[in-house]
């Protein structure tokens, strides 16, 4: 089985506090993987460590951008680490909410020069600009955008949002982009179709999911496998159907606040 991400036994102590204890995690690629847990659990430190945000005291993070290369990122600054393709889509989506959507992938496209967005303005493109704008107006098509894309990004909800950065991961090539709540703020009808549009695709695109979420009972469904952290720990994992009857993960759900 070829891996994108595998984290071995990574560790992260804030003073007394550990808040990631010897943490075993693998993202099996063209997948979506589902990080749950409660308050605290340490779910975004771990992300925080496989993306350079933080360092580990001990452990170890693989990335395998590729299926052939499993390459040690574990220290690495955050920006060689998005480079390699291991996107980050942070809580809150922040694009240039003045800039279009289709301004906002060609932005983010890689080798796009100086200046992506003159030649919009100009409206005079030469062959590798036409190029890039089609490539982004395809990018907006597989997420949904393509009739949007004239608007500016103010005008989109938190769910069009959300998927503007996911065409945004796409445009520089990422290979694994972690989504950290890609609902938050959404309904739940909404927030099902989110779901569904990043599985469609994952069957698409050679892309990967890791996703961090809360809402457990919209998200579980669409999960390819499932870790349950608790306390820096990982107390459960397994298919959605797995987790949801173990024990433990009952436990420490029931009493869940948020
Ligand atoms: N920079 C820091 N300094 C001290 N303690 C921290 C720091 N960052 C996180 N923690 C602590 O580490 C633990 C894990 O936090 P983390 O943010 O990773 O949890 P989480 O699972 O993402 O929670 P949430 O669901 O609320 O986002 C918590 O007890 C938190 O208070
Ligand atoms: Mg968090």
């Amino acid at each position: 089985m070829s891996y994108i991400l595998e984290t071995v036994d990574l560790t992260k102590r804030f003073g007394g506090l550990v808040a990631v204890d010897h943490v075993n995690i693998k993202a099996t690629r063209n997948k979506m993987t589902l990080l749950i847990g409660p308050n605290g659990a340490g779910k975004t430190t771990v992300i925080n460590l496989c993306t350079g945000v933080k360092k580990p005291d001990e452990g170890k993070v693989y990335f395998n951008p590729t299926g052939d290369r499993k390459i040690d990122i574990t220290g690495w600054p955050s920006h060689k680490i998005y480079k390699l393709g291991f996107a980050r889509s942070f809580q809150i989506p922040q694009p240039f909410l003045a800039l279009t959507v289709l301004e906002n992938v060609l932005v983010a496209m890689r080798g796009s020069g100086e200046d992506p967005v003159s030649p919009l303005l100009r409206g005079k493109w030469t062959r590798e600009e036409e190029e890039r704008v089609e490539r982004a107006y395809r990018i907006l098509k597989l997420v949904g955008l393509d009739k949007l894309w004239n608007y500016e990004a103010f005008r989109l909800g938190a769910g069009q949002l959300k998927m503007l950065e996911v065409a945004r991961a796409l445009a520089a090539d990422a290979k694994l982009v972690v989504l950290d709540e890609p609902i938050g703020g959404t309904d739940p009808k909404y927030a099902r179709d989110i779901f569904l549009k990043l599985k469609e695709l994952l069957t698409k695109v050679d892309v990967t999911f890791l996703v961090i979420e809360h809402r457990i009972d919209i998200a579980l469904p669409y999960a390819d496998y499932v870790y349950v952290m608790d306390r820096g720990k990982v107390i459960a994992e397994g298919s959605p159907n797995d987790v949801i009857n173990n024990p433990r993960v009952i436990e420490v759900y029931i009493g869940e606040k948020k």
